[in-house]
């Protein structure tokens, strides 16, 4: 195979497939040992007409992409870094169905891990995957499609004109997994905020044996098509957010959001300028029937955020 990585445990389509027991997920799975982003190869193959379910999977990203247009490290053979095509069978994809799927997807995650690792992750809203207070995976969902509507990528918030949310006629569901890394294998740029599986439980992980399960547990969840707000209650008892004291950046640009401050500003928000986030502090109580996280407000408000980032405060009072 040209470009051959020498990986330990390569992930193998074959070694994936082996007695995979799904009927859409990863019925087609393409393999790269190296390539920029699964995200991007994923996106080709969706317009090039792949079928849904189409897995792309490498051992190594030289262009992974995170949300806020953050660079994702994707060491070699470390991790699971893969892009899931999926193609809901809905003619309209309200935002918030997309924003369901990469909820499941992170559910997904949670339970492999639990089942594979024997370790409780529990997911910080929407969809970021923690071990204690450090992350260990990140989804990035994107849209595509052929209408020129407005859309929301449903893992940033940010809205743009383009290949429309609005008809969507695919979603790329990408999941980027730490698996074995260990401390020096990250940038001193994450290295305090990231963990992996084998720094959680101080073993090796298999690889194989954990996407099977992911991939199995994914599939079984999208086959029965949840809509709000059954994925709510799906993931709750998973969320790491709620009953936290949690920092929320407002993203730009996100509609629903400056709507409601323009309904009123709330006491304890930090004003910002177009350079500068704005963010406001409080306690997360709920998560919304729509997905959305409601805070109770440092002013005593009651806010429903359905994009920005939310940081969780830790024990030392620091924000995560
Ligand atoms: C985040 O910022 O938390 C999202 C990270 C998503 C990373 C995964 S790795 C596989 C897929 N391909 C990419 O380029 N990004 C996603």
């Amino acid at each position: 195979m040209p470009g051959k990585l020498n990986v330990p445990e390569p992930l193998l389509p074959e070694e994936i497939s082996r007695e995979l027991r799904t009927k859409v997920i990863g019925r087609e799975i393409r393999y790269f040992p190296q390539v920029d982003s699964t995200n991007t190869r994923a996106r080709a193959l969706a317009r090039a007409g792949a079928p849904e379910g189409t897995v792309v999977i490498a051992e190594t990203q030289t262009a992974g992409r995170g949300r806020r247009n953050n660079r994702w490290e994707s060491q070699p053979g470390l991790g699971i870094w893969m892009t899931i095509l999926l193609r809901p069978r809905i003619p309209l994809v309200p935002l918030q169905e997309a924003a369901g799927f990469t909820m499941l997807a992170a559910m997904s995650v949670v339970r492999a891990v639990e089942h594979v690792c024997g370790l409780s992750p529990r997911i910080k809203w929407p969809n970021d995957v923690l071990i204690g207070e450090r992350k260990v995976c990140g989804i990035l969902a994107e849209a595509g499609g052929s209408s020129n509507a407005r859309y929301m990528n449903p893992g940033t918030g940010e809205v743009a004109r383009g290949p429309g949310m609005g008809n969507a006629r695919y979603i790329l569901v990408g999941i980027g997994l730490n698996v074995n890394q260990e401390e020096g294998d990250f940038s001193p740029e994450v290295r305090a905020r990231a963990t992996s599986l084998r720094l959680a439980r101080g073993r090796v992980v298999g690889r194989v044996a954990l996407t099977k399960e992911l991939l199995q547990g994914f599939d079984s969840i999208y086959l029965r098509q949840p809509r709000f707000p059954e994925i709510v209650e799906l993931i709750r008892p998973y969320s790491a957010t709620l009953g936290a004291r949690v920092r929320v950046e407002i993203a730009r640009g996100a509609t629903r959001e400056a709507t409601e401050r323009a309904a009123g500003e709330a006491a304890g928000e930090t004003a910002g300028s177009a350079a500068e986030p704005r963010y406001f502090t409080g306690l997360a109580v709920e998560i919304a029937p729509d997905g959305g996280l409601v805070i109770e407000d440092d002013g005593g408000g009651r806010r429903v955020v359905h994009s920005g980032e939310v940081s969780i405060r830790s024990a030392d009072g620091n924000y995560v």
